[in-house]
């Protein structure tokens, strides 16, 4: 099993946030980010503090794009947010090109319930694990 490199127990959303933002200085184009865990573990909160690290005027515009599958951010590095959660077949990612925006040298890939679209994942993908340990205590492991 791969090593955690980096776990941290967050409190409130806001903490969530605040951790996300620091990750997102180190981000290099190209990335792409895969965040695992249960319903309202916190995964589209994590996005929204990546998003505001990344330098996104209006962070509040950040949801999960359940019904048109993707949001493009125009933050300082260019930020696809994914969520697979609908997602029965991978055929209806593969349709839209989710694998070619995952590639996209330029931009940062924030993906949702990536398990869902295991096959079009590239191996460099970062996975984000979140997990609810508590009310609103989250443990954010990253790989
Ligand atoms: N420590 C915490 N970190 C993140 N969110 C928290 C925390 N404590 C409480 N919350 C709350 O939990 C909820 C997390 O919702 P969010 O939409 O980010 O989850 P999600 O993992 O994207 O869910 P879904 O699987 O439905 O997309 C929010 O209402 C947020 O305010
Ligand atoms: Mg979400």
């Amino acid at each position: 099993m791969k090593k955690t490199r980096q776990e941290i127990i967050t409190n409130s959303a806001d903490e969530t946030i605040a951790f996300a933002k620091k990750i997102a200085r180190n981000l290099k184009p190209g990335t792409v980010l895969c965040l695992e865990g249960d319903l309202g573990s916190g995964k589209t909160t994590f996005i929204k503090g990546i998003a505001e690290g990344l330098g996104l005027k209006h962070p509040e515009q950040v949801k999960s794009p359940t019904f048109v599958l993707m949001h493009v951010y125009k933050a300082r590095i260019p930020l696809y947010h994914f969520d697979c959660y609908r997602l029965d077949e991978t055929s209806e990612f593969e349709n839209i090109g989710i694998d070619e925006f995952m590639a996209d040298p330029h931009a940062i890939c924030c993906v949702e319930w990536a398990e869902k679209a295991a096959g079009l994942v590239p191996l460099t993908a970062r996975r984000i694990r979140l997990k609810i340990v508590g009310g609103s205590s989250r443990l954010i492991q990253i790989f």
